[in-house]
């Protein structure tokens, strides 16, 4: 193990030992390679850097208290790679390639795995990069596919718990028919504003409705929404807002543990009724919403200071399975190293 501070670190970046690329060139992808610098290097003119042909994903891999090193649903994350591959006219990576970078990858820098109990993780960021050189805008004939990782903090370091959040009228982060259901750099950049503006007013972050009607409740931050009531478990359907990895697992779960599920347009007056309400993503697992104001109107909906009872109970059972501690009955986990 290396000599690091696990639980004071943050969601930064800590230069690991190696990470690993494949090149797409001449219509196929090549050979893996393991690189030990994290510079790259490419044309001034690749279509990456102008007309912002790239997408990333984003995964963990946890230390487990029997010793193992777990990842959660890679599967997932290379079909939703996949996806957005699609979306953006690049070359799609297989499942089997992506998941034996990945477990390359952790293996790799297995030092850098936080220890169980810092409740820090090692962050996986596979990036997908156009790199052909060209002014015109058309799709790359040529691309890399590169995985690193970086050790990440603790999202909750004094423990699970609840923060506000913000509607914010004046920027949309995706359109209906846009990209927001993709993972491309562009929509972090058109989030970048509404973020900041919602930091500076003290909020954990901002809020977006849907971009169309501005009426229904879309995704929080890089995060998707999540309501409950009366045993039932609703989050937004919407065109425009990421499928998030997380929140699909904390559906299945919601079902297991004999809640009604529910996923469909939710118009912002019906925030008032929910018991409880959470952003959920990889990093934070579930982050509990305390309140959300929509300053517009002098509206606040609260869920109280402390995480609901479901929000603990789904938080638990999801974190539980990524460690080791809980049965994983859906074959979410994938040891990468024993
Ligand atoms: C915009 C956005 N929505 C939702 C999520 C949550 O997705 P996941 O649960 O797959 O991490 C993320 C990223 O993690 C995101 O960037």
């Amino acid at each position: 193990m290396k000599n690091i501070d696990w639980a004071n670190l943050t969601f930064g970046y800590v230069p690991t030992d190696y990470n690993v690329r494949c090149y797409y060139r001449n219509g196929k992808w090549g050979e893996v390679e393991v690189c030990s610098t994290d510079q790259i290097s490419m044309s001034i003119a690749a279509t990456c850097l102008h007309y912002g042909q790239e997408a990333f994903e984003g995964l963990k891999a946890y230390r487990c208290p029997d010793g193992k090193i777990r990842v959660f649903r890679m599967d997932e994350n290379a079909a939703r790679l996949q996806s957005t591959s699609r979306g953006i006219m690049m070359p799609e990576v297989s499942t089997a390639l992506f998941e034996e970078m990945v477990a390359k990858v952790v293996r790799l820098n297995q030092e850098y795995v936080p220890t169980y109990e810092s409740g820090a993780t090692l962050y996986i960021r596979p990036l997908l990069l156009g790199v052909s050189a060209q002014v015109g805008v058309h799709p790359s004939r040529d691309y890399v596919f590169l995985i690193f990782v970086t050790p990440v903090g603790p999202y909750f370091k004094g423990g699970f718990s609840s923060n506000p959040y913000v509607i914010i009228r004046d920027y949309d982060r995706a359109a209906p028919l846009g990209t927001g259901i993709y993972k491309v750099g562009g929509n972090y950049a058109a989030s970048l504003k509404a973020n900041h503006i919602a930091h500076e007013k003290g909020y954990a972050s901002e809020f977006y409705l849907d971009s169309k009607e501005k009426k229904y409740m879309d995704e929080c931050g890089a995060a998707n929404f999540f309501g409950i009531k009366n045993n039932t478990y609703v989050t937004p359907k919407s065109s425009s807002i990421l499928p998030s990895i997380t929140n699909k697992s904390l559906m299945q779960l919601a079902e297991d543990l004999g809640m009604t599920v529910e996923r469909r347009q939710i118009p912002e007056e019906e925030l008032a009724t929910f018991e409880e309400a959470g952003a959920c993503g990889t990093a934070a697992v579930i982050s509990p919403i305390s309140y959300i104001d929509d300053l517009d109107n002098g509206k606040r909906y609260n869920y109280g200071e402390k995480p609901g009872p479901w929000s603990k109970k789904l938080y638990d059972t999801l974190t539980g399975i990524q460690y080791g501690l809980i049965e994983d009955k859906h074959g979410w986990t994938t040891v990468v190293v024993e």
